[in-house]
């Protein structure tokens, strides 16, 4: 069968530069992504695109209204399509069984419910793109049983702020399921990704490799960070020790950068999916296993309250703190699952007076500072939570002379030298190392 046509429910996160980059990949196939979310579909129209990644204009500006379409109208999405990709979100489950851990696939519930209706033409081929739980795809044969489909699951492994490059260059593309349609679903990926790089795997592994890609990449996070507390007691340097393990090249140095601890929407929801899953299956041991890594995180972001309440020696009320940072990351305006969200509360709590900054990230209902202006003026600590280049190149001796005295920086991402911090006047702290 020839691929002509490619729909994705979901004009979000995942399917918007998703379907951007594989339309002006693919230049022979239509792709045509549909919405129930009139504003979103008309965003994308208009070229203000609901998310914020880099060179995401140049792949829309190739393809808009050549091959790829975005639409609220599901006639045009489905009518004669071959592939259908399912990007739709799937949050952490709010309510009744598993709830806070289990997801919730009421979300792919619907898109299921619409193709269920809609009188298909020919053989489809239904791809899960976004995470879920596993065996959703016995879900999705036994709720269209009476029609003509093939199920596939292709995680998507993009991160925020590099989700073009990582479309463009992956690791590789997983796709698991009948061989016959995996081909075919290869076949648009092979128009830009080495054929080494595409694995086919079973059903069940390609959708439980994205929930356990995401939790190792939290495990080895909480792995660190573990060590940092370890690192603190005893005088040792956790970036040293990052780069001495790192360079072991069967462990690798990536994802070794001690933090405040990890946040995003993908990590934290994918680690709990998992114990869920162990929880379910009465593999206790396992699932103890894992939420060792989660409770890690919390008690990374407890540690660092604590760490800045008891070194201003349990005084913050009406003393003036500049927060830098509360994206969950460099590079993102997202501030979902961030560290910074418990750290501001905890802060609010001791009564301080919080002038929070961030070049992109904004927190609902919380008031912040547009630019680093006169910040510091009076101001008695610094508390950096984000690793944003900007905080680097500040002039922190101007920011010493500005501030109260005794002048504190507490540095939850390692970002600035300590040793030239100190012989500026501050206080300083950072993470695991003097
Ligand atoms: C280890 C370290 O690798 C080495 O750097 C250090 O200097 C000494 O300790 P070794 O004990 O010889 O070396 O064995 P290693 O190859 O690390 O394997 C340890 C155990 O892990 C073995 O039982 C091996 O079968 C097991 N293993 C290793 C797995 O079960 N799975 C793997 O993927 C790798
Ligand atoms: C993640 C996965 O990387 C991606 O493959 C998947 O598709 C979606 O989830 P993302 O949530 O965008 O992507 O962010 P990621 O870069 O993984 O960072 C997650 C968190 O870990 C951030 O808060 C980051 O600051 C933190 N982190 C990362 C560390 O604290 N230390 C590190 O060394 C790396
Ligand atoms: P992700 O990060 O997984 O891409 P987002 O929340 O950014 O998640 O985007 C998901 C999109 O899916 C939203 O724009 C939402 O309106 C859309 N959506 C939800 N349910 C449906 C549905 N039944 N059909 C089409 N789109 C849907």
């Amino acid at each position: 069968m020839q691929i002509n046509k490619v729909c994705c429910f979901g004009a979000g996160y995942v399917g918007g530069p998703t379907m951007a980059v594989m339309a002006s990949k693919c230049p022979k196939q239509t792709f045509v992504v549909y919405d129930i979310n009139e504003q979103q579909i008309e965003k994308w129209n208009n070229k203000q695109y609901p998310v914020y990644e880099k060179n995401l204009d140049e792949y829309i500006n190739q393809t808009l209204n050549t091959n790829l379409i975005f639409t609220c109208d599901i006639d045009i999405a489905l009518k004669d399509c071959d592939i259908a990709f399912l990007a739709v979100n799937t949050p952490s489950k709010k309510y009744g069984l598993g709830a806070e851990s289990s997801l919730d696939i009421s979300y792919i519930d619907s898109c299921l419910q619409q193709i269920k209706k809609y009188p298909l033409t020919k053989r489809l081929i239904l791809v899960e793109k976004s995470t879920v739980p596993i065996k959703t795809c016995d879900y999705i044969n036994a709720v269209l049983r009476d029609k003509n489909i093939c199920v596939l699951s292709n995680p998507e492994f993009l991160a925020e702020g590099t989700a073009i490059q990582d479309l463009l260059n992956p690791d590789r593309v997983i796709i698991g399921g009948a061989i016959e349609s995996a081909q075919q679903l290869a076949s648009l990926y092979e128009q830009w990704v080495p054929k080494e790089k595409i694995i086919f795997t079973n059903i069940y592994s390609a959708e439980l490799s994205k929930i356990v890609a995401n939790s190792f990449l939290a495990q080895r996070v909480s792995s660190i960070n573990s060590i940092s507390i370890i690192c603190d007691k005893i005088g040792a340097d956790v970036n040293e020790i990052s780069q001495c393990v790192g360079s072991d090249s069967r462990i690798g140095n990536k994802f070794l950068k001690t933090s405040v601890g990890f946040g995003g929407s993908c990590l934290k929801k994918d680690l709990l999916c998992l114990i869920y899953l162990c929880e379910s299956l009465q593999l206790d041991e396992v699932a103890q296993y894992w939420r060792q890594v989660y409770l890690l995180n919390e008690f990374q972001k407890q540690r660092f309250y604590n760490l800045i309440i008891t070194s201003m020696f349990n005084t913050l009320r009406n003393k003036i703190i500049v927060i830098l940072g509360v994206a969950f990351k460099a590079n993102t305006n997202d501030t979902r699952e961030s560290a910074s969200l418990m750290i501001i509360q905890k802060l609010q709590e001791e009564q301080a007076i919080l002038r929070i900054y961030d070049p992109q990230g904004k927190i609902d209902k919380l008031e912040q500072c547009q630019s680093l202006d006169g910040i510091f003026k009076g101001a008695s600590a610094i508390v950096i939570l984000t690793e944003w280049e900007e905080f680097t190149k500040i002039d922190y001796a101007q920011a010493y002379e500005e501030m109260a005295k005794p002048s504190y920086c507490f540095d939850g991402r390692n970002l600035l030298q300590g040793e030239v911090m100190k012989s500026l006047g501050f206080l300083y702290y950072g993470l695991g190392r003097i």
